[in-house]
């Protein structure tokens, strides 16, 4: 049984195979009389709405359950709960705050389990940057990517599927916040270039997209004040997409904060393709999905 918790539960050729399933125009209803339980530890616009949609394009039901409705882990086990939502769905999603409690589901391994956001990973917003990409270049394989701002969820899952696409990727953060070497690694494993630096200028300079995040992410709020301090210079604004390649895009997975990590000008301006981004998660969770349900019928 297939699961996916990080990008790199996929090969470079399934991650393709993915973003191809997002794609295709009339996809054969594989859910049709089947649910999909999405599990909700924290707050979500994006994630919720774009995998219901995806559930029902595939003629499925999702079922949206919030985290203090469920108690995992306190009004019952992960593994109990786990095994009970596998006997009415066919794949199950989880927004957690911590990511051992996805694993934990996955060892169950008697529904596929989907990473819908952990303190670690945020895999399907991956996907659908990377359907972005490809929507608005074509090949993606030799282009370049800079990171700027944290170190986070999203920059990891993001950097692992630069790495499995072929774009190379220069990170940005600063002292402390630093991305998970796991990502790194894994990236330049699969052969491409990853450069990491605290300078968000030389990072920025001729690369074709430009990415940040939020500054303080879901769960770390009492940080606010030291991280708005520590992530000062690290704004993409008007000069620092300047450095950038011509036509280079602008991408921030969402929430946004104007005036903090991204100039209200850049991210109303003709780069920003964030709601394209917003879109595509929609289509990413239906291709995910997809290939999710083909590969057990396989098995
Ligand atoms: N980008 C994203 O995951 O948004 P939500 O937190 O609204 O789901
Ligand atoms: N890094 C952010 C992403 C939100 C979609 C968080 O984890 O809150």
């Amino acid at each position: 049984m297939r699961h996916f918790l990080e990008v790199d539960d996929l090969s470079a050729s399934e991650l393709i195979e993915v973003l191809d399933s997002a794609a295709e125009p009339s996809p054969e209803p594989v859910l049709a009389g089947k649910g999909v339980a999405l599990i909700f530890e924290k707050p979500s616009n994006r994630t919720r709405n774009s995998s219901e949609m995806a559930v029902v394009g595939l003629g499925g039901h999702p079922i949206s359950i919030r985290g203090e409705e469920i108690g995992l882990g306190v009004r019952e086990s992960v593994e109990d709960v786990t095994r009970v939502l596998a006997r009415y769905h066919s794949v199950v999603g989880a927004r957690v705050f911590d990511h051992s409690v996805l694993e934990a589901m996955a060892k169950v391994n008697e529904v596929p389990i989907v990473n819908l956001l952990s303190d670690l990973a945020h895999p399907c917003q991956a996907l659908a940057d990377l359907l972005t990409l490809r929507n608005r270049w074509g090949a993606l394989r030799g282009r370049r990517l800079a990171w700027v701002g944290d170190g986070n969820n999203v920059a990891r899952s993001l950097t692992l599927a630069c790495g499995l696409a072929g774009i190379d990727v220069r990170v940005a953060c600063p002292a402390g916040h630093e991305l998970d070497p796991v990502a790194v690694d894994g990236a330049r494993a699969s052969g491409v270039e990853v450069t990491v630096t605290n300078d968000p200028a030389g990072a920025v300079e001729g690369a074709d997209a430009v990415c940040t995040d939020v500054w303080v992410s879901m769960g770390q709020e009492g940080e606010q004040a030291d991280r708005e301090d520590a992530f000062a210079g690290y704004q993409v604004d008007e000069a620092l997409m300047a450095r950038a390649a011509p036509g280079a895009l602008f991408l921030h997975c969402l929430p946004a904060h104007r005036g903090l990590e991204v100039s209200p000008a850049v991210i109303e301006g003709p780069a920003s393709v964030v709601f394209e981004q917003a879109e595509n998660r929609m289509h990413a969770a239906r291709g995910l999905l997809l290939w999710l349900v083909r590969k057990r019928r396989q098995t």
